[in-house]
């Protein structure tokens, strides 16, 4: 299918798996603004928490699902229940799960997005925007990474992210469906999952220093990575989907590369801290360097990046409204 016979955001029944979740909720809260009819979000609730919804719900077009997209009964009932045009399947576990459950973390990668693909091919609805993850290419074999650096995944998450977009992509040349995948880059922002092991470094180095825990530093913490702001990736994917054409992939990042030890000096700067920190042992399958090309996505849309500083202050603050102490 071309994309101009896609629907339009505006006015469509949407569904987002995974929509309870960190970009997720950004995206229904996107949605929403630009005039979506319905947005349905199917969520297990894994990481992602109904108060991400609070603001999308409030607004009377959207509706919240507590359930299992691994289930393809969950979405079978969901399509008879609601005209749905349009998917953007975010659901995912998170990364560190995939070291302490490696076959769930990526089964989940692969079961939503092929129950998905099965209901596209049988009709029930038109266009599937799949969100991939930089953790596909591995560590960089060249740099900057464009869209044709080979996959390389060196976690079970990742491994299951790089079979989702293969299923996605074969399933666009088999039965003609309309999907394209979106590939962010590390993303922070407000509502990005803070508790316990699966939370990423921004949310869990406020969370600790807003509690008395010393933050953590894995290895020497020279490990670099493209940090991108949530409402950034959001306002691409909505601009993408006008323009992406069926089985295409881009990258969504920055030109910022910061270190782990450079990220946390900002992180204490702005929450004031002056104490220790933890070093902790490197992680193995840690990729060293996220350096992305951005240069097919600055061809296909106003790309607008926000600053990392301004981002950045923006998401502690978020963090030290949100996190009660608990000490
Ligand atoms: N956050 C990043 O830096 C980043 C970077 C690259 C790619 N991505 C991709 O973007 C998408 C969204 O990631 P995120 O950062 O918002 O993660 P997130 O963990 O905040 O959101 C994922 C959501 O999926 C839900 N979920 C998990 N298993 C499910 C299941 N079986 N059924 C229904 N819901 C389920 C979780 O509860 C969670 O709310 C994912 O596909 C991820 O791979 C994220």
């Amino acid at each position: 299918m071309k994309r101009e016979n896609r629907p339009s955001i505006a006015g469509a029944g949407i569904l987002v798996t995974g929509g309870a979740g960190f970009i997720g909720s950004h995206l229904v809260d996107k949605l929403i603004s630009l005039g979506a009819a319905h947005v349905v979000v199917i969520d297990n609730l894994f990481t992602g928490d109904e108060s991400n919804l609070a603001s999308a719900v409030a607004t009377g077009k959207c509706t919240f699902y507590k359930d299992d997209a691994e289930f393809s009964t969950s979405l079978d009932y969901i399509f008879a229940k609601h005209a749905i045009e349009l998917v953007f399947n975010c659901a995912t576990k998170a990364l560190n799960y995939s070291f302490v459950n490696p076959a769930n973390a990526f089964q989940t990668n692969t079961t939503v997005v092929l129950n998905l693909l099965e209901i596209q091919r049988r009709g029930g609805f038109k266009t599937l925007c799949h969100f991939s993850t930089s953790e596909v290419y591995g560590t960089a074999v060249y740099e900057p990474m464009d869209e044709a650096h080979p996959k390389n995944p060196t976690t079970t998450y990742a491994a299951g992210k790089a079979a989702a977009d293969h299923a996605v992509e074969s399933y666009v040349k088999m039965f003609d469906l309309d999907a394209y995948i979106v590939r962010p880059f590390n993303n922070y922002g407000p509502r990005q999952n803070y508790k316990g092991y699966l939370a990423g470094i921004i949310p869990i180095t406020a969370f600790r220093i807003l509690n008395g825990i010393t933050p953590e530093l894995h290895g020497e913490g020279l490990q670099t990575r493209d940090f991108i702001y949530v409402q950034d990736t959001v306002d691409a994917v909505v601009q993408l989907h006008n323009v992406l054409p069926a089985g295409e992939t881009v990258n969504i990042s920055t030109d910022n590369q910061i270190s782990m030890r450079d990220l946390l000096q900002q992180i204490f700067t702005l929450m004031n801290y002056q104490g220790e920190v933890a070093r902790k042992p490197e992680r193995k399958s840690d990729v060293l360097c996220h350096n992305a090309s951005n240069e097919k996505v600055h061809g296909l849309i106003e790309y607008h990046l926000t600053p990392f500083d301004e981002g950045l202050a923006k998401t502690i603050a978020w963090y030290q409204q949100t996190i009660k102490r608990s000490a």
